[in-house]
């Protein structure tokens, strides 16, 4: 049988990232729901009506849900659910400032995804994101493993465009990496940076790489303060759909990701951006990566940022 995943909320950030899921050509069918009556059918419509131009055979199924869980009978046998359902910033909002609305959002959904889609892999999107994963695997009870959050290959991939522009290197040859959390410790880590393998600390002096450093930081912010309205929705649909294809192929990438950590660089139990290996299971392991002394503590100072909140967001 063929894959199915399902994407909820057909914002920008969901039907995004319904469309790259579609144009991969390897899933059966991408459910695209949302509670806006008639949204997600009539973007499942226009994606569907795409088919024959872009060259895929994935059925798009839209499906508006109700306050008690009424249309979540259309993801059941999802192998694969991203929950993008919530609101995003406006201008001078952090992502925590969404913490109480989404909070109730994402809970509602990840106990819906429980009860229609025992067997799937959960990837958080929602903001703020560190405690909206935590919040997805209380709600829906399924294995810590079994639920990640999207925000590292993101936040990776703006280090790399910022780079890779400043050297004027395609991007291809730029290799960056960022762990922590997905907000003000965010840990961007140049000491894993290279460009064609050469560390990036011989290309660009320091001060310039912390420039980088702060931009990435505060990448998410960028966009927003130009959009004014809505937060940026092109490179994120990219990330978690990239996630989504590891887990459909079982391919065991290794990808910067929020994943329970419990142990790893000494920190325990929470959710936390670091690299892990990405299967059919969600996180079959995270991979310890070599840093520096400044790194570790800066991952430690996020962990214990983020656990405060995500001990928090239980009663939420
Ligand atoms: P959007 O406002 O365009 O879409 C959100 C959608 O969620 C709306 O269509 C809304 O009707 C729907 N929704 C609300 N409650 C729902 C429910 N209970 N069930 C199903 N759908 C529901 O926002 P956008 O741009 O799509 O962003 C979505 C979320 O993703 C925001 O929280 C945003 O902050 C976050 N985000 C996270 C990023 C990351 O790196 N983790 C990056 C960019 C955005
Ligand atoms: C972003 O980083 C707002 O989290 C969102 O674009």
């Amino acid at each position: 049988m063929g894959k199915k995943v399902t994407v909820v909320g057909a914002g920008f950030y969901g039907s995004t990232t319904a469309q790259r899921l579609a144009e991969y050509n390897i899933f059966d069918t991408v459910v695209l729901t949302d509670i806006v009556e008639g949204k997600p059918e009539g973007l499942a419509l226009d994606l569907n009506q795409s088919r024959s131009i872009e060259g895929f055979e994935t059925k798009v199924v839209g499906q508006t849900t109700g306050p008690n869980g009424e249309g979540y009978e259309a993801i059941s046998g999802s192998d694969i659910v991203v929950i993008t359902a919530g609101l995003p910033r406006k201008p001078g909002m952090s992502r925590m400032d969404l913490i109480e609305v989404n909070a109730k959002i994402v809970r509602s959904v990840a106990e819906n995804v429980a009860k229609h889609a025992p067997e799937a892999v959960i990837i958080v999107v929602s903001n703020p994101l560190d405690e909206m994963t935590a919040l997805a695997q209380i709600a829906s009870q399924f294995p810590k493993n079994r639920v990640l959050g999207q925000a590292g290959m993101l936040d990776t991939a703006r280090f790399t465009h910022f780079v890779a522009e400043e050297l004027k290197v395609p991007v291809a040859s730029v290799k960056t990496l960022t762990l922590g959390s997905h907000g003000d410790t965010m840990v961007p880590v140049p000491s894993h940076c290279t460009v064609d393998g050469k560390p990036l600390s011989e290309l660009l002096p320091a001060d310039k790489i912390e420039e980088l450093v702060v931009r990435t930081r505060n990448g998410g912010a960028e966009v927003v303060a130009l959009l004014k309205t809505g937060s940026a929705y092109y490179a994120p649909s990219a990330a978690a759909a990239r996630m989504a294809k590891a887990v459909a192929e079982d391919s065991g990438a290794v990808m910067p990701v929020c994943a329970w950590v419990d142990g790893e660089y000494g920190i325990e139990g929470v959710y936390l951006g670091v690299e892990a290996e990405i299967g059919a299971a969600g996180v079959r392991k995270v991979v310890e990566t070599k840093l520096t002394d400044a790194e570790v503590a800066d991952l430690k100072a996020a962990s214990e940022a983020v656990r405060a909140k995500q001990a928090d967001v239980a009663s939420l």
